[in-house]
């Protein structure tokens, strides 16, 4: 077993309310999380909103309210959602938590005691959507961020500055002799180049331009830069102190993997880095850069008026739980890819999975053993581990945990449903009900049994993505709920009964069928 795992998320702005881009990333936490803990005893998962900054002071100022209301407002809404779609953080922080900001204050002491911190007059063009200063030839032909499609505005300031060039080379020394650091790889090389032209960057504003923020220490008219004061948090959450680390932080820290998305992977796999190492601290093992979720392939907006928030869908299909969701969101997308919603695509994704191969597999194979062996196993049922679907079965466990050890969702899940379509190709092929009407009696218990051990399998292995799901699938095969890969070993249902012909219900609903219909009225 691995001794400890520490996950983190990036931390969500706050100036408006959590949508199906957001909840991309922490279902693919969570999902990373909740399979670390079945393998993994000593795991802690982060997530937090990002509170400070000019975009929250605007949205406060516009709505007329504080930036702290606008804050808490929000704050609640993430919370509210992550509750919703059962995602399993231990901690969620704010950059407005007291003990946060005392350490972000320690933090830039610190680097100014190094000497990289250093005062410089600058002018440059500011997007408060990206909290960052822009390169004039990374906009587009009409002068705007390309990210945001806004007008940057010139700001001239005399700000701190983070001597971000000093730790060029090192940063990249760092890249080319650790491959797993960036995942996926193919965006290392990326960073690479980005590292060629990097400058000094600012670490502050002036409080006449931004007061919602942390102030710099011993420096009324300068507030922390919110990209320092956000990136922080991982360490400020876990209990860093320069003097007096946490037991928890000596215990956690290096973070083995920073889920973030491919937008903001310059903050994390460079001025990120920079700053730890200016700390003397650890690097982060894997830094996962997820891609971007469109609506019907276009770009999520508020000017396009199609930004969906998960509750919505959830309440749109009827669903109670958010195993569906989150199983389509996991796979949405290959790793490190753009992915795509659509209600079309989920409806016909999560039946065609969970539903027919998944759910009906079950349910058939339970009303075979009651009708046949009246719910019950018998010694002689049990096959051993060198059957052909126990071997499948065994092998699938293998590559889904490598799969999850290069935080390949999609592809695991896809692991997953393929074993499926292979149990549900046996039970074709190998036709029980007829091996009954010829009285193979033994043969055809047999080959429920491996089905009902590979049933056990796929709750196991689809755990992650579908807790829900996953129990119910447990419960009807009358084992204990317990995930652990431990149990992942063939032969684990033992003789005796199962089920009664009256406790066989779907552990999924297709989302058009009848019962779902049903639902919807009541
Ligand atoms: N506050 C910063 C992160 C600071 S981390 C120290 C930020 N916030 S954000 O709210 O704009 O985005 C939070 C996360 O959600 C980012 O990782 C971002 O990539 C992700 N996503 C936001 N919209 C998304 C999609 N449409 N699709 C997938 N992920 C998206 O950036």
């Amino acid at each position: 077993m691995q001794e400890k795992f520490y996950l983190t998320t990036a931390i969500d702005y706050v100036n408006g309310a959590p949508h199906i881009g957001h909840a991309y990333e922490k279902i693919l936490s969570d999902v990373i999380i909740r399979h670390k803990r079945q393998v993994c005893n000593n795991v802690f998962f982060l997530t937090g909103t990002d509170e400070h900054g000019v975009k929250i002071q605007k949205t406060a100022a516009l709505k007329n309210i504080t930036p702290k209301q606008l804050c808490d407002e929000n704050f609640s809404k993430f919370e509210a959602a992550w509750k919703e779609l059962e995602i399993s953080y231990d901690k969620i922080i704010r950059t407005t938590d007291e003990q946060h900001k005392k350490i972000v204050k320690q933090i830039f002491k610190k680097l100014l005691e190094n000497d990289d911190i250093y005062k410089h007059s600058y002018t440059g063009l500011y997007c408060s959507g990206c909290e960052s200063f822009l390169n004039p030839k990374d906009l587009t032909e009409d002068g705007l961020c390309p990210d945001h499609l806004k007008k940057p505005e010139e700001v001239t300031e005399e700000n701190y500055f983070f001597r971000l060039s000093k730790y060029k080379d090192k940063i990249i020394d760092y890249i080319k002799t650790h491959p797993n650091f960036i995942q996926p790889a193919f965006r290392a090389n990326e960073i690479i180049n980005q590292l060629d032209n990097i400058e000094d960057i600012s670490v502050s504003r002036t409080k006449a331009s931004v007061q919602w923020g942390i102030g710099v220490p011993d420096d009324d008219s300068q507030t922390i830069y919110v990209w320092i004061d956000a990136l922080s948090n991982y360490i400020t959450a876990i209990g860093y102190d320069i003097d007096n680390p946490s037991e928890q932080f000596k215990q956690l820290w290096p973070a083995d993997v920073q889920v973030i998305g491919k937008d903001i992977i310059k903050f994390h796999s460079i001025y990120w880095i920079a700053i730890l190492m200016s700390l003397g601290l650890p690097l982060p093992k894997t830094i996962f850069a997820h891609g971007w979720i469109t609506i019907d392939q276009s770009k999520m907006s508020k000017s396009l008026g199609n930004v969906i928030a998960p509750h919505d869908v959830l309440k749109s299909f009827n669903l109670s739980k958010p195993d569906a969701f989150r199983y389509y969101m996991a796979s949405a997308a290959l790793s490190g890819k753009d992915g795509n919603y659509s209600d079309e695509d989920f409806k016909e994704k999560v039946n065609a999975d969970l539903a027919n191969n998944i759910g009906n597999l079950l349910n058939r194979t339970l009303n075979m053993l009651v009708k046949y062996f009246d719910g019950k196993i018998q010694e002689n049922f049990i096959t051993d581990k060198n059957s052909k679907i126990a071997i499948l079965a065994n092998n699938t466990k293998n590559q889904v945990i490598e799969k999850f050890n290069s935080y390949e969702l999609a592809e695991a899940s896809n692991l997953i449903v393929s074993f499926a379509d292979a149990v549900n190709k046996y039970v074709t092929e190998n036709a029980p009900w007829q091996l009954a009407k010829e009285e193979k009696m033994l043969e055809c218990a047999q080959v429920l049994y491996n089905v009902l051990e590979a049933m056990r399998y796929i709750a196991i292995m689809i755990y992650p993505y579908c807790p829900n799901i996953a129990e119910d699938i447990l419960v009807q095969l009358n084992q204990n709920i317990d995930f652990s890969y431990k149990n992942l070993e063939w032969g684990f249902i033992k003789s005796g009964k199962i089920t009664v012909k009256e406790k066989i219900k779907p552990v999924f609903l297709r989302l058009d069928s009848e019962f779902a219909v049903d639902k919807k009225k009541g």
